[in-house]
């Protein structure tokens, strides 16, 4: 078995940060850990279960909730992405639905959501090889990786990328939404979007996917090399 090498990925929404993720996790057989669809996960089953909006439970009572939900669901990695399976069934389009998209910075702002997820994806990458993107997956996560990159890009850009993914919203509406996702991101008190220490920070406003792609796999072969070294 390989050894563990974990490379995460930081940014904002339509930074980049997803496929150019996918594209490392692909080229170099490494699984690929998307720490949002946790968040959004989380997210589907308060609404599901009516204890979103207003019905929080406290401190424990949620902890408890959230780690029974973790425990029931069941998650796959490959080089093509994280899938959570309940039931027997992979959850896929309602983790991108407009009511998960409005909620899930206000649950990931609470620090019980974040410590179990925090804990529950340390314990998935143990052992492997694997790109994992997010807000805080270099500041908290995992802040010992092998290698942290940070992606960048202006909104314009950002709200065009997110206006490709999906249908029925204009590109105004796309902007607000990611603005307000920024905002909440990076002012929460708790692992708000920041760049990792020692992060190797790339803005993707004019470069292109495979030009992001090549450096960081460049960077991953160079601290591979110097690790055998050593
Ligand atoms: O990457 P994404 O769009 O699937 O993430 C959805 C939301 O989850 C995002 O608005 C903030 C939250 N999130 C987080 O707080 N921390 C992470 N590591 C990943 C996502």
């Amino acid at each position: 078995m390989a050894d563990e090498f974990v490379v995460t990925i930081d940014g904002p929404a339509g930074s980049g940060k997803t496929t150019t993720a996918r594209e490392i996790a692909r080229r170099l057989n490494f699984v690929l850990l998307e720490s949002g669809a946790f968040y959004r996960f989380v997210t589907w089953a308060l609404l599901k279960q009516g204890v979103l909006p207003g019905k929080f439970p406290h401190y424990e009572g949620l902890r408890s909730l959230i780690s029974s939900l973790l425990k029931e669901v069941r998650v796959k990695l490959s080089p093509e992405g994280t899938v959570l399976i309940l039931n027997d069934q992979p959850l896929k389009e309602e983790l991108r639905s407009k009511e998960v998209e409005n909620w899930v910075s206000f649950v990931s702002a609470h620090p019980v959501v974040r410590e179990t997820i925090t804990s529950f994806l340390r314990d998935l990458v143990k052992g492997r090889e694997v790109v994992t993107e997010g807000r805080d997956m270099g500041t908290v996560v995992f802040p010992k990786a092998n290698l942290k990159v940070f992606l960048t890009a202006d909104i314009e850009v950002r709200a065009k990328r997110r206006a490709n993914d999906v249908e029925d919203r204009n590109l105004e509406e796309i902007k607000r939404n990611l603005l307000e996702r920024d905002k909440l991101d990076s002012e929460r008190e708790l692992a708000p979007l920041k760049k990792p220490e020692g992060a190797l920070e790339i803005d993707t406003t004019n470069l292109s996917i495979e030009k992001v792609v090549e450096r960081i796999i460049s960077e991953i072969e160079r601290r591979k090399v110097s690790r055998m070294k050593t």
